[in-house]
């Protein structure tokens, strides 16, 4: 694997019209999911509802990529095919999330580290075996008045590196996820200006440990207003302090951006990436796309609900989903699009 695959990998994964989808809940977290439609979190419950998502006739048209949990990355389909090799006989790159979890960082009360480098080396090794192309390692940074601490900002931004140094070494395209949560009663400039200061870090650090920019992608947060915040940004704002934002800090060697929808509503997920790619091309040197879970997930998981009966709404709530921000991806997702759709938030994390 030459940093010329690596990047024509990055490449397809953010070709024009399509965007990823984000499909590694932990375990914890999709049990969360499926309690809120009544559903028991078994093992085949979760293979049914993944393979759904995956089957969706002509999903491949507005999805290049999907990221798996571990378990996921090994299942079978119903007729015994690995999930692996569905998603790969329709175009559709397989990934896997690898980082173990943020766990609370000592001596900051609030703030988190995300785990998971110990036997990393071993574990890529394995996921290559497996069918993995990319992978993803997400770190979480919380706004308070007075957090995020730098050392919070110093030790994650680290750690995405170490993560993406190992990625490329064993020929897997890393996503680099530094997400600031926006919940809270911050303002946009108080996001805004952490997200600046994440973002600094974090390709400083891939600097230092040689990762090659051209060989991986960003996955960030939006630049949103604190949901609690009594002030909204409007989506022109948030398209505008965003796009900024990256301007300021994203070199332009990195193929893409493919924001995390991070606990907004579909439909505003769609809206912000949408207005965004509407802003003069010459300040996107990078591909601005999506890595939904949520914004997504929320609307087929309602569909479904756990009833085999149900698969063909379910695939036809996310496909309208991806539709729309494959929409999004040159500008042209209108809000005539949801017409009938129903909109429908999540609000647990992964
Ligand atoms: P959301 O779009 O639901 O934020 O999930 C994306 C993701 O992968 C978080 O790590």
């Amino acid at each position: 694997m030459t940093a010329n695959d690596l990047n024509a990998i990055a490449r397809a994964l953010v070709a024009p019209g399509k965007g990823i989808l984000a499909a590694d809940e932990s375990s914890p977290t999709i049990k969360k999911r499926f309690d809120s439609i009544g559903v028991e979190s078994t093992e085949e419950n979760r293979r049914d509802y993944r393979e759904m998502l995956f089957s969706a006739p002509g999903s491949e048209a507005h999805i290049s990529g999907v990221i798996l949990y571990d378990e996921t990355l090994r299942q079978k389909a119903k007729d015994g095919r690995r999930l692996v090799d569905l998603l790969e006989s329709k175009g559709i790159v397989p990934g896997i999330k690898v980082d173990a979890g943020a766990k609370e960082l000592a001596g900051h009360p609030g703030e988190k580290v995300t785990e998971g480098l110990d036997g990393l080396r071993e574990r890529l090794a394995e996921y290559v075996d497996l069918g993995a192309k990319f992978a993803k390692w997400r770190a979480v940074i919380a706004i308070t008045d007075s957090l995020p601490s730098r050392t919070c900002i110093e030790v994650n931004a680290h750690g995405l590196a170490r993560y993406a140094a190992l990625c490329q070494e064993a020929g897997i395209v890393p996503i680099v996820e530094p997400e600031v949560l926006m919940d809270g009663r911050h303002t946009i400039a108080r996001s805004e200006a952490v997200t600046g200061e994440i973002l600094n870090e974090t390709f400083e650090q891939l600097h230092r440990q040689g990762v090659s920019l051209e060989g991986m992608l960003l996955k960030p947060n939006m630049v949103l207003s604190g949901y609690e915040c009594p002030e909204q940004a409007s989506v022109e704002e948030v398209a505008e302090a965003t796009v900024r934002t990256f301007e300021r800090f994203v070199p332009a060697a990195v193929p893409g951006i493919v924001f995390l929808s991070g606990g907004q509503s579909d439909v505003l997920a769609s809206a912000h990436l949408s207005a965004m790619n509407r802003l003069d091309a010459a300040r996107r040197p990078w591909q601005l796309s999506f890595s939904y879970g949520r914004a997504l997930q929320a609307p087929a998981l309602k569909a479904w609900s756990g009833k085999p009966e149900n698969v063909g709404a379910g695939q036809a709530a996310y496909m309208h989903r991806a539709a729309c921000n494959g929409a999004a991806r040159t500008g042209a997702y209108d809000a005539s699009m949801e017409q009938g759709a129903a909109s429908v938030k999540l609000v647990s994390q992964d």
